[in-house]
């Protein structure tokens, strides 16, 4: 059974891409307006695949969205939404932290959803904050393209072969780039542990 939150509230929807984020997140924004609460939602405007105008999932799922570049510029947006879904949170400034402190402190119920780590499985901007302050964490799991079990990394892919670890972070993309793969066939050229560097 769902908790029923007093006050303000985070929930943070993590985990790798094609895990299922953006449609658990469209799940509980489309249970929030049954339930006949202000619902909004946000997305950066870096965003553009699928829709400009809407949350979209890999699986078509869809909700409407602001695309906004600013954090800070959804406090001005929200007016008297009780409910507040904000999609691929990683590719925010990290005002988005205090952003969210705020609309938690005003009592907002706020649903965060992106990647906890990029291509290279390092954590992704403020969402290792995020997951910090949440009241609840979901963290849902794909499957690996290469051998069908459990995964929890994504693997970028440039000309069919595994992006090196100094590639630039940000590659906005889908399919044609991106595959879930689990710890095994997670691949990183380049990468190596500062620790244990000779
Ligand atoms: P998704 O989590 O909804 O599938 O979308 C993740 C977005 O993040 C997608 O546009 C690809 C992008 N991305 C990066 O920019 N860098 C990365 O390292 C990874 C893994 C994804
Ligand atoms: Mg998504």
């Amino acid at each position: 059974m769902e908790a029923v939150a007093q006050g303000g509230w985070l929930e943070v929807i993590t985990g790798c891409m094609f895990s299922g984020k953006t449609e658990e997140l469209v799940r509980r924004l489309r249970r929030a307006v049954i339930a006949k609460k202000a619902t909004i939602a946000f997305k950066p405007g870096i965003d553009t695949r699928y829709d400009a105008m809407a949350v979209v999932s890999h699986s078509g799922f869809s909700f409407n969205a602001v695309p906004i570049d600013n954090p800070v510029a959804l406090l001005r947006r929200i007016e008297d939404a009780e409910v507040v879904g904000i999609d691929e949170a990683q590719f925010f400034s990290p005002e988005i932290v205090d952003v969210v402190k705020e609309l938690t402190r005003r009592g907002k119920r706020v649903i965060v959803a992106g990647l906890d780590l990029d291509f290279r499985g390092e954590p992704f901007g403020s969402m290792p904050v995020l997951m910090a302050l949440a009241d609840e964490i979901t963290k849902l799991h794909a499957i690996c393209t290469v051998c069908g079990n459990i995964a929890t990394k994504t693997q970028r892919l440039i000309d069919g072969r595994p992006a090196r670890y100094d590639d630039p972070v940000i590659l906005v993309g889908g399919l044609e780039s991106y595959e879930a793969r689990c710890n095994i066939h997670h691949e990183v050229p380049g990468k190596t542990l500062k620790l244990f560097k000779e």
